[in-house]
């Protein structure tokens, strides 16, 4: 097969076969396939979209590009939880400990950050020598002794999202269904779960922007999820402003280990309660909801999810108290003030998380360095009242000079008003 053909066939809206679907998806794991060739066949999709069949062959190839974890040898229910990404999401750090120490089993597969918004993977690699990238065989000793983990796509374990992830983070590609449908699902199967509950998030921050976008691409993963026999359970969150009190990197760790001590905002704790719940409704191990939350809640009470989290980190390599250090020792703080009194009534999420990769926690171009200390914390959010000079945002991290560039882009991102606003509601659904 030649790849130019294949990409005209795509462009001029016919659909592919499943065998020019996998030789496409083997070729670009193989590197037989140019990155420009990659780029071009994903603009493609992105215009023209995706039938069901070439949706799921894409879904397969891309699992079978690497190895798929069994972990129902164990006797115990597996499980994840997957968000469509958005700003100061750091809920994986606070479910994944939480439901591991109630005996479900979390591999969890995650990504970089894609566009504006951040990447679970990157905000680990905060963490002085956490390893993102264990091989196969050592994560699963980890999950067996443990139960949970985090670690990116690799060589080994979906190869094929690991690279057009990371091509569509540099292209203007993401926001397309089968795409991201095809990045979730196959990283999700290639764990090889029995559940799975994904947090859509809608809004100015994510890449749905609309609820009606939002429930098509429900309905999309659902049916790939029945199709390949995991019970899969749909959460619509808002994401019009960032999630918790800080965004960034390393900040969000601790803003993690924070809610794990029973210190969080409540915006975090009731996205987790919430998420987690379906999956131990899902497990049989709480029979409502009500009792499900409780038991979430005991986990964060008697200290065993912190423990859990602590012990995660260190089966990864990670060295907590430097990273705690680093975090306590940065240089330069900015702030972004209101010009007026009243309510926030509103947040540009996207801009936002735009300013937060300009200030080192996300990638403009593939070899760009991140800075773990840099992040943003809101100091008001939508619905609370703030004064005439009052910080609204406080930029920090150890580059003064992408500091200033960011707040730069910042200052018409948040509205106050004089009427009173109520606090958005967080879950949508
Ligand atoms: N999360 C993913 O893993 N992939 C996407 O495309 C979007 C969110």
């Amino acid at each position: 097969m030649i790849p130019a053909k294949l990409i005209e066939k795509k462009r001029d809206g016919f659909e592919l076969s499943a065998e020019e679907i996998e030789w496409f998806v083997e070729g670009t794991v193989e590197n037989k396939i140019d990155d420009c060739q990659l780029s071009a066949m994903l603009m493609a999709i992105y215009f023209n979209g995706m039938s069901d069949s070439e949706t799921f062959s894409l879904v397969s190839s891309m699992i079978n590009s690497g190895e798929k974890f069994k972990f129902n040898n164990f006797g115990k229910y597996v499980a994840d939880k997957h968000s469509t990404g958005g700003i100061g999401d750091k809920i994986s750090f606070i479910l994944s400990p939480i439901l591991s120490s109630l005996g479900i089993i979390v591999p969890m597969i995650a990504g970089r950050g894609l566009a504006y918004t951040g990447g679970t993977i990157d905000k680990l690699e905060s963490i002085p020598n956490f390893q993102t990238s264990i091989n196969v065989k050592n994560f699963k000793i980890q999950i067996q002794n443990i139960g949970c983990g985090i670690i990116s796509q690799s060589s080994e374990i979906c190869p094929a999202d690991k690279k057009i992830y990371s091509i569509r983070d540099l292209t203007g590609t993401i926001p397309s269904m089968p795409l991201i449908c095809s990045s979730i699902m196959s990283k999700k199967i290639a764990e090889g779960l029995d559940g799975l509950i994904m947090d859509i998030k809608v809004g100015n921050g994510a890449f749905m922007k609309t609820i009606s976008e939002a429930k098509t691409l429900a309905t999309e993963l659902k049916k790939i999820g029945s199709a390949f026999e995991i019970k899969t359970d749909i959460t619509f969150s808002n994401m019009s402003q960032p999630l918790g009190r800080y965004a960034g990197l390393g900040c969000e760790i601790i803003e993690s280990i924070n809610c794990l001590k029973g210190d969080g905002p409540n915006d975090l704790i009731e996205l987790s309660l919430e998420l987690g719940s379906k999956i131990l409704l899902q497990s049989k191990k709480a029979n409502n909801e009500n009792e499900a939350k409780k038991k979430m809640l005991k986990t964060i009470d008697d200290g065993s999810a912190l423990k859990k989290f602590e012990e995660m980190i260190i089966a990864q390599g990670g060295n907590f108290e430097q990273l705690q250090m680093s975090q306590s020792n940065i240089k330069n703080e900015l702030y972004i003030c209101s010009d007026r009194g009243g309510y926030i009534s509103s947040m540009d999420t996207e801009k936002i998380g735009w300013a937060l990769v300009e200030m080192g926690c996300g990638r403009r171009r593939d070899k760009d360095p991140l800075d773990f200390t840099a992040g943003i914390r809101f100091n008001v959010k939508v619905g609370e009242t703030v004064k005439k000079g009052e910080k609204v945002y406080t930029l920090f991290g150890e580059n003064i000079k992408k500091l200033e560039s960011a707040k730069s882009m910042l200052h018409k991102t948040f509205k106050v008003s004089s009427e009173t606003i109520l606090k958005p509601k967080l879950i949508l659904s």
